[in-house]
């Protein structure tokens, strides 16, 4: 049995469909998950001591992604938790949701973490994302994981 430690926010539950379902998912091949939800946490942080996925939505406030408006105003606490700690270091990669009607907007906040702390951008979904998605994702994840050397 192996596991997989998913590190997320989610604040209307898209992402957090995502993480049950591909939790289900990963349980049909015998990996247990660890979700951390940092909603839950209330600002504590915490030292993050083996690899991790982390999954993030996108929440900006307007203007186009490129020159202006990229302005990030709901998800900065799973910021301070990946920052905090050294955690970044653990983190093999992260996977963006969002919605594509953002257009160049689309999981930005995703691909500025992982321009940031260094680690990949692992790939990227739609609102709650599809069953299709989680079979694409779960694989991209799992080779991540066990490619990943600190
Ligand atoms: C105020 C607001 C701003 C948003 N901005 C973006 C954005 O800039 N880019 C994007 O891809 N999605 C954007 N979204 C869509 C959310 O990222 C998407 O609905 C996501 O699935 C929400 O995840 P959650 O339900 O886990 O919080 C925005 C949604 C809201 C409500």
């Amino acid at each position: 049995m192996s596991q997989l430690t998913i590190v997320f926010i989610s604040l209307s539950g898209n992402t957090l469909s995502f993480v049950k379902r591909l939790s289900d998912y990963l349980a049909f091949q015998n990996i247990t998950t660890r979700q951390i939800n940092i909603k839950e946490l209330d600002h504590q942080t915490f030292p993050v001591e083996e690899p991790f996925v982390a999954i993030l939505p996108t929440y900006l406030e307007g203007g186009n992604g490129v020159d202006t408006g990229d302005v990030e105003i709901l998800t900065n606490p799973l910021d301070d938790f990946i920052a905090s700690h050294d955690n970044y270091r653990n983190c093999f990669g992260i996977i963006g949701s969002g919605n594509r009607n953002f257009n160049n907007q689309y999981c930005l906040t995703a691909k500025q973490y992982s321009k940031r702390f260094g680690f990949p951008m692992l790939g990227d979904f739609e609102l709650r994302g599809t069953i299709s998605d989680i079979e694409r994702l779960a694989a991209i994840i799992l080779e991540a994981q066990a490619n990943f050397s600190k």
